[in-house]
């Protein structure tokens, strides 16, 4: 089927695609796989996810590469990604077969809104999972459902590797260290609105935050992780309440890989200044690279002349590679679906 769709002006939007995948975990067991053109949910109104937000997602790509055959980025991370989310809200926790099964059909199923090669777009899944316990009490329940859905997407920032301005702002936490700033809760995303829509309104890309104990340490990038890379070294943050990037774990492995020294560790800071070149990385994301990054407290502005710099552009080289089939899969991060 030919889909009608300008792939070269894709933005990160929603589209329709042609079906969604559903797994429901009720009366003790989770059902058979779905498979709808359905994109709405029939839910009661006192859904738990509803009110107290038991809710998490993934989000991952699949790329057409320069072969034509179609890869799936590093699925069983988010599978497992995917499980430790559930866990850590109650919920009934998904099988990561099921995940990787739901995913691949997904995909197969859609195939035609797979990006062509050219565009360097891609087709973004979103799994989600909720509980679907209908009560009044906070009270967790094995009732859960799981929809996987995608929708092919252009760049996340306008600009693509267009470099990005981003704003320190101790006005709103994202996530406490016991919190749920490690995995992938619906939550943490409705609590870094407010501060995310003021950078947005004051002309920034998105906010750079910190952790909620000292205000210090740099935590995540809006919704990607942060790197800086000083002479031949990656630094990341580490903190508690950082999401763990697949991204930033490929970037990693990579960096290793091109023989870097990789640090990850508390980053302060002030610690902005000392580095030849920083970028956001995550899966929408991809590589963003940071032009320049205002801090809204004390006025202070750290410029990188270089965005992206040569560091920031191998390592999105040699991401872009793998995904697109363009160099060899040394690491065995893609699934290819046929
Ligand atoms: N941090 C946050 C808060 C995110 O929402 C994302 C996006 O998934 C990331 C980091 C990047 O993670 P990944 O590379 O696994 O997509
Ligand atoms: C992703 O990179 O997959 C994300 O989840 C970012 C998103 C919240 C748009």
């Amino acid at each position: 089927m030919a889909v009608n769709i300008d792939w070269n002006n894709l933005g990160f939007d929603y589209l329709k695609t042609n079906v969604n995948i559903r797994y429901s975990f009720h009366n003790g067991q989770w059902s058979d796989m779905v498979v709808t053109d359905d994109e709405y949910i029939h839910m009661h109104m006192s859904t738990m996810c509803l009110h107290y937000g038991i809710e998490a997602f993934e989000g991952l790509k699949a790329f057409r590469g320069v072969d034509g055959k179609v890869r799936l980025f590093r699925v069983d991370e988010n599978a497992k990604r995917l499980k430790a989310s559930a866990e850590k809200l109650c919920m009934t926790p998904l099988p990561e077969d099921m995940f990787i099964n739901a995913v691949i059909e997904c995909v197969k199923r859609n195939i035609d809104f797979v990006p062509p090669y050219e565009s360097g777009a891609s087709l973004y899944i979103r799994p989600v999972i909720f509980s679907s316990k209908v009560t009044l009490g906070v009270h967790p329940g094995p009732d859960t459902d799981f929809i996987v859905f995608c929708s092919p997407v252009g760049p996340y920032f306008k600009g693509g590797m267009q470099a990005i301005k981003v704003m320190v702002d101790r006005f709103q936490d994202r996530a406490a260290p016991r919190g749920t700033g490690d995995i992938k809760a619906g939550g943490n995303y409705a609590s870094s609105l407010l501060s995310g829509e003021k950078a947005v309104s004051m002309g920034y890309s998105n906010v750079m935050y910190l952790d909620a104990v000292e205000r210090n340490y740099i935590e995540e990038c809006g919704a990607a992780n942060f790197f800086g890379i000083k002479g031949n070294t990656y630094v990341t943050p580490k903190s508690p309440s950082i999401l763990p990037s697949i991204t930033n774990k490929s970037l990693r492995a990579i960096a290793e890989d091109m023989g870097m020294t990789v640090e990850q560790r508390p980053v302060p800071v002030s610690e902005l200044k000392e580095f030849d070149e920083a970028g956001a990385c995550g899966t929408a994301a991809v590589i963003s690279p940071i032009g320049m990054i205002f801090d809204v407290d004390t006025k202070e502005v750290v410029e990188y002349k270089a965005a992206p710099g040569p560091v920031s552009l191998a390592l999105y080289n040699k991401l872009r590679d793998i995904q697109y089939g363009r160099a060899e899969d040394k690491f065995g991060w893609n699934t290819v679906v046929e």
